[in-house]
């Protein structure tokens, strides 16, 4: 199957959104009781990729949902889900960054919890972005994020492989892990010289100049491309960090049934064909 690549147009910070998705439950006691025990290492995948999506976005991959799916059809034992956060836009903004931050904190240490051994690649879209560059870089991001701190433990820190952000509000020119034409900084963006020194060898940062959330500039269109121009680029940073020897040929290229890789196992492209980690997924999507 071939992954669908679509180049959306992306309302980061705009109008507040027409319908008002259902924020994300605590994990259900059914989920807890299996997530209590560790499971065994055939249970968990090499590697889990989690997809944070712009804001106005309905829940789900949102703008990630290309990159991940090209993710998954080019790495080996590789799982995915989403990042269940509201993703307001509006005057709820904020607050739903405040939100995300907690969620992506929450489920990264859920995923160490249960597969210690399992690496982490996250993926975020603009605001996506925005929730991953806070918690692993720290604030202070207000009203999102007040502290300075860095929110992500070290030791899961360490499980972090990679790190992609396409059109990060939080973008700033000459960051060392910058990719992309933009010099200038985008709406919630970094004090001049900041670079997220713990990952900055595993970031990278793509934006492009006249993107109007991540660069100071006026098209949305610059800003919903990046998977298109920019996915193969990524793709190769990934495999990379992971000292895969691509022998995989185009990126876009799909390479038939892969391993079973236990039960996180989404495939954006299905629509609706996540489970996340024992959780009631399906219960949001409704
Ligand atoms: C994260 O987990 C803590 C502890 O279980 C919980 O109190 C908090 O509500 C969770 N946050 C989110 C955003 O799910
Ligand atoms: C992949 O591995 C082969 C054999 O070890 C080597 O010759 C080749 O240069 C490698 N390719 C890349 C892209 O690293």
């Amino acid at each position: 199957m071939r992954p669908r690549i679509t180049s959306s147009i992306i309302l980061a910070a705009g109008a507040v959104a027409s319908a008002s998705p259902s924020w994300p439950a605590s994990s259900s006691s059914s989920s807890s009781s299996r997530l209590d025990a560790r499971q065994s290492s055939s249970e968990c995948s090499a590697l889990h990729i989690i997809g944070a999506r712009e804001a106005n976005a309905d829940m789900g991959y949102g703008s990630t949902e290309p990159f991940v799916t090209m993710l998954l059809d080019n790495l080996p034992e590789v799982t995915a889900e989403p990042l269940k956060y509201p993703a307001l836009g509006g005057d709820d903004y904020h607050a739903s960054v405040s939100y995300g931050l907690g969620v992506l904190m929450n489920e990264t240490q859920r995923i160490f919890d249960r597969c210690p051994e399992t690496k982490m690649i996250l993926v975020g879209y603009s605001t996506g972005a925005q929730i991953i560059d806070d918690v692993l870089c720290g604030g202070p991001d207000p009203p999102s994020l007040v502290t300075d701190t860095i929110l992500m433990p070290p030791e899961i820190g360490k499980k972090i492989a990679a790190v992609i952000w396409f059109g990060n509000p939080r973008f700033i020119g000459g960051m060392p892990y910058n990719v992309g034409t933009a010099e200038l900084g985008g709406f919630a963006a970094r004090q001049e010289g900041f670079v997220c020194e713990t990952y900055a060898d595993r970031i990278r940062s793509y934006c492009d100049a006249g993107d109007l959330y991540c660069s100071q500039g006026d098209s949305e269109l610059t800003h919903g491309t990046y998977p298109v121009k920019y996915g193969g680029s990524a793709l190769r940073f990934i495999q990379q960090r992971l000292g895969i020897n691509s022998t995989a040929g185009e990126p876009f290229e799909t390479h038939g049934d892969r391993p079973s890789a236990g039960n996180w196992i989404s495939r954006p492209s299905h629509g609706v064909g996540f489970l996340a980690l024992g959780t009631t997924l399906a219960l949001l999507l409704s």
